[in-house]
């Protein structure tokens, strides 16, 4: 495992593209504190900004149990000021015994594990800047907390975010890593679900952004070139698949529910990694002839 100092320094050499987080105070664990007097009237507006107009576009688009989600958080006033985590905790921790700890950024895998193996969230603590309001390149505070805190209130997700957490860990030792995270990011990040035969997100990267929420929800108007597949999920298949980190995806895959996914991901991994060694890797966006194409555009 990196130690901190290792990550400090790989954050301080990463020039312009380097992590913009505060590193400098980390606690042995990367947590800091959220130092909420530090969020000026700006950052506040970007907040409030962000999550009306994402909150208007999930009708429709987003899973149910989001929905559910986004509507409890926003009667306890968590749209109207960015939220002060301590109090998101005491709701948390009585509905799934999750919390969220503040953290400058990105995080060590182990350290990031070790935190979901325990039922604890990092959230990033700073906010984008306005001229920062439709694209970021690194999580910041918006999309930690609206993309992925509704659905830690879910006690499906809730327990599979903790399984995935032991499964790094795991992972980490059978020197199986870019495996398990393309698992993460086709489910936690970019996750769909078919719910009444209709396609829904799931996936925190979708759920935060407007424009890949309307790409993967709407009909027509976009253009053909990013016509999306959907693709019934299927886990080797998303364990041998790589992923683009700068566009909208071209294939998304589809689980049919919350149950599926915990039953598909609940065995021993172990021999899973040793197939995956002698697999090819399948290229982000490609279609096979065996996979299964739910629908293409919506
Ligand atoms: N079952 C997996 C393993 O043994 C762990 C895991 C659970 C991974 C849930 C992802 C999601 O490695
Ligand atoms: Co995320």
């Amino acid at each position: 495992m990196q130690s901190r100092q290792e990550f400090q320094q790989t954050v301080a050499t990463r020039s312009s593209h380097g992590l913009r987080g505060h590193y400098d105070n980390i606690a042995a664990d990367f947590t800091v504190a959220q130092d909420y007097g530090k969020y000026s009237p700006a950052h506040q507006d970007v907040w409030r900004r962000l999550y009306a107009r994402q909150s208007a576009l999930i009708a429709g688009r987003a899973c149910q149990a989001f929905v559910d989600s986004i509507a409890a958080l926003a009667r306890s006033g968590f749209a109207d000021a960015i939220p002060r985590f301590d109090d998101v905790n005491e709701a948390l921790a009585k509905a799934t015994g999750w919390r969220l700890v503040p953290v400058p950024g990105l995080l060590p895998d182990a350290v990031f594990f070790e935190h979901l193996a325990n039922r604890r969230f990092p959230v990033t603590v700073w906010i984008r800047e306005p001229e920062e309001f439709d694209y970021i390149a690194e999580p910041d505070l918006f999309h930690d907390f609206f993309g992925h805190v509704p659905l830690l209130f879910d006690q499906k997700i809730a327990d599979y975010l903790q399984a995935y957490g032991a499964g790094g860990l795991k992972a980490l030792h059978l020197d199986a890593l870019s495996h398990l995270a393309r698992l993460y990011w086709y489910t936690i990040e970019f996750g769909m679900l078919l719910e009444d035969g209709r396609l829904r997100a799931y996936g925190a990267g979708i759920l935060s952004s407007p424009g890949e929420l309307r790409f993967v929800t709407d009909d027509g108007g976009h253009d053909p070139q990013h016509h999306a597949r959907f693709i019934r999920f299927d886990l080797m298949r998303v364990m041998q698949t790589e992923y683009m980190i700068d566009d909208f995806q071209q294939t998304y895959f589809v689980i049919d529910s919350f149950d599926r996914l915990i039953e598909a991901t609940a065995p021993d991994f172990t021999p899973y990694y040793a197939s995956l060694r002698n697999l090819p890797a399948l290229k982000a966006g490609a279609v096979l002839d065996d996979d299964r194409v739910i629908a293409a555009g919506r």
